[in-house]
């Protein structure tokens, strides 16, 4: 007995058909985006940009100038929609052909039919065949006209918005390897819509005319536009072939199901959703069921390739995610943790192609558990408390802002939950009030927070017992090459961290500036060559340190693998030019203010940052516009003289015998450092200088600084 082909009978025949045509089969890369232009990889051709841009093309050790995968990308733009739709999924399979500077359009296209039609392949019928292609392309119309034998009238021409991959490359962006494309659809009949092919044109939406492939010449590569707003295409040093079939789609058409969640990988987890919660899969909470059922498929995936749940970078990402899946299993009745029973289904029927999902089915569960369980402790205090605030609301109200963060900031109820119920009793959420009180909070405690509270890692200091204190060139050197000496992830020592995993790192040295005195932590960059055991690097997102002098800089792997005693080279960003200009201003307003408003000003804190300073003092009155004028000359006359800045340590009864000012009330040790500035300016009479006692980062000359204003 035949039936329709299955989802992975489509991934393995889509796979030897190119290889019958001369290409390398590699596996999928993983979710973990090769380069750092997105968090995930979103495309089969992600992975191959070098190659497209001329690197040779050698796969471990095989050259072959043709590739095929089945990729799995995550693409998170439409989270919303997921679920909503039958159409989008966070997760998809994409299966693709690459040629380097091989094969052009001429095979791709006629390959492309040979396949879909193909009574050998999938033998789909020609006359529901339909593409797309860009507006100037007559050799695509040609191909698809003469050689392949679709009718003119099957045929439709758009421009760079929709035949151009990336979309609008030239105009938008990304930078790099783009080109025309030719995307071709099946026409699934009238009972999916009696829209016509011509109505494509105008809606560019069917539900019945389903877009199955995406056939990209990748030809140009897209560089900065002029300043005038015109594009750059460089043409790239050969013509390329990036294809790319959503697997999820294509089985659709093939099984002749009515959407993805119907077919052979997603209706046993749509069922076993249904039979967990007691609620059939129909009417409007099927919407839950196909956002659980999606949802657990990414997020098993994410995790297999070592993402876990957090609140930064690719971890936030999954954190949504699963939450978001957490809530429609909520509103379906699930009250105790559930989707982790879902993580063996989605083993089973991808594990196949994908054997890191049945290798880390064990680790997939309890991550999935455990963010569940904390997930449902919050969830149940915030849904309530969000009712009692929309009880009042009319239609068409909108919450405000700071409420939409206390239930984040309290509850810990992410705001596009808070958004997504909202809407649904037609209330919308005041985005920018929330983002300006999240803004404040943030600022606030950076400002404020000491080491002991810090969430770096789970505030367990004894796995950090033993350590020496670690040397810090970042005076001097904004790059250096230190050795890892702990490895802290929620309170324990951990001997490795791998890809998408973030942690608290030790170096034996380091560039890295940690948060004090008002300074923020430095951010940046650590690379490594572990030599066979592989090259990596990671986003060093904070510094701060012991009281003992450990410096801990929080870590989010990016590719690679890091452990303890690997040798690392550490990369400050490029953001600590502009801390230090703020820094070296701090000392001048400092002294610019106690010059215009006398001496009894008062230093209460600091705030140093990239984008900007902040100097809390204390003062009698409110600055009069005056005032401010003549502190904004000061400082601004000292940029202008570009006098040197020195630092220097000496024991700390020189420094105060020379008259460093002191922050009042805060205890220094024996030795301390002084930064000076190497020259004076005169105010209402009276030379004032500016020499400080500051463990900061300053810049080299005063006229680095640049424009100052209040
Ligand atoms: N890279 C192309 C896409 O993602 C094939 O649509």
């Amino acid at each position: 007995m035949t039936g329709p082909l299955s989802t992975a009978q489509i991934r393995e025949k889509y796979l030897q058909f190119f290889e019958s045509k001369g290409h390398l089969r590699l596996p999928s890369y993983s979710t973990v985006a090769p380069d750092p232009t997105t968090l995930f990889t979103v495309a089969g051709m992600q992975p191959f940009k070098e190659q497209f841009m001329g690197a040779p093309a050698v796969f471990d050790g095989v050259a072959n100038k043709r590739v095929t995968t089945a990729q799995k990308c995550l693409r998170i733009g439409d989270i919303e929609n997921v679920g909503r739709t039958l159409r989008h999924c966070s997760l998809l399979e994409m299966l693709g052909n690459f040629s380097f500077g091989d094969y052009f359009k001429q095979e791709s296209l006629t390959w492309a039919w040979e396949f879909l039609t193909s009574p050998e392949w999938l033998g789909l019928d020609r006359a529901r065949l339909y593409v797309t292609i860009y507006e100037e392309d007559e050799e695509a119309f040609r191909i698809w006209t003469e050689v392949n034998g679709l009718p003119a009238d099957h045929i439709l021409r758009f421009g760079a918005d929709e035949n151009f991959w990336p979309a609008d490359a030239p105009k938008e962006g990304p930078n790099g390897p783009c080109g025309p494309c030719s995307e071709i659809f099946y026409d699934r009949g009238p009972k999916y819509g009696d829209d016509s092919w011509a109505d494509y044109a105008v809606t560019r939406e069917s539900a019945r005319f389903l877009e199955i492939w995406n056939n990209v010449f990748p030809q140009f590569d897209r560089q900065d536009p002029l300043p005038d707003g015109t594009p750059v295409l460089k043409d790239l040093p050969f013509k390329n072939i990036d294809t790319g079939m959503g697997l999820e789609r294509i089985a659709t058409v093939v099984q002749d199901v009515y959407d993805f969640y119907s077919n052979d990988v997603f209706a046993p987890i749509v069922a076993k959703v249904a039979e967990m919660s007691g609620q059939a899969y129909e009417g409007p909470q099927s919407v839950s069921h196909r956002v659980v059922a999606e949802h657990i498929r990414s997020v098993s995936m994410v995790i297999a390739d070592g993402s876990v749940p957090s609140n930064t970078g690719r971890g936030y990402v999954v954190r949504k995610i699963l939450r978001r899946a957490c809530r429609h299993a909520y509103l379906l009745g699930l009250r105790e943790p559930s989707l982790f029973k879902l993580v063996p289904i989605v083993a089973e029927r991808m594990g196949d192609a994908y054997p890191e999902l049945r290798e880390n089915l064990a680790k997939i569960e309890a991550t999935v558990r455990a963010e569940e369980e904390s997930f449902l402790r919050t969830l149940e205090g915030g849904i309530q408390r969000l009712g009692k605030l929309m009880s009042g609301m009319e239609k068409g109200a909108t919450l405000s802002g700071n409420d939409a963060f206390v239930l984040y900031d309290t509850y810990g109820f992410p705001v596009d939950l808070t958004k997504e119920i909202a809407e649904e009793y037609g209330i919308s959420v005041d985005e920018a009030g929330y983002a300006e009180s999240l803004e404040n909070a943030q600022n606030l405690a950076r400002a404020g927070s000491k080491y002991g509270k810090s969430e770096l890692f789970g505030g367990n200091m004894e796995a950090l017992d033993g350590l020496s204190p670690t040397v810090f060139v970042g005076y001097d050197d904004l790059q250096a090459d230190g050795e890892v000496v702990a490895l802290v992830g929620a309170g324990e020592r951990l001997t490795h961290l791998s890809a998408g995993s973030e942690a608290t790192v030790v170096l034996s040295r380091t560039p890295f500036y940690a948060e004090g005195g008002g300074e923020v932590g430095d951010t940046g960059r650590i690379e490594w060559d572990g030599g066979s055991a592989g090259k990596g690097w990671g986003i060093v997102r904070d510094t701060r340190k012991t009281p003992q002098g450990v410096f801990l800089h929080d870590v989010l792997v990016e590719s690679g693998e890091l452990k303890e005693g690997l040798s690392v080279r550490a990369v400050v960003s490029g953001e600590r030019q502009a801390i230090q200009r703020h820094h070296t201003a701090t000392h001048l307003l400092q002294s610019a203010l106690r010059a215009v408003l006398g001496s009894g000003v008062q230093q209460k804190g600091s705030l140093v940052a990239a984008d900007r300073l902040r100097f809390d003092f204390s003062h009698g009155a409110a600055l009069s516009a005056d005032e401010i004028a003549a502190v904004e000359t000061l400082v601004s006359r000292w940029v202008s003289a570009n006098f040197a800045v020195t630092w220097q340590e000496m024991p700390i009864a020189d420094a105060k015998a020379a008259g460093a000012t002191a922050l009042f009330g805060e205890k220094y040790g024996e030795t301390v450092r002084v930064v000076r500035v190497g020259g004076s300016v005169e105010y209402a009479g009276q030379t004032v200088s500016s020499m400080e006692l500051c463990g900061g980062a300053h810049v080299t000359r005063t006229g680095d600084i640049g424009a100052f204003v209040i």
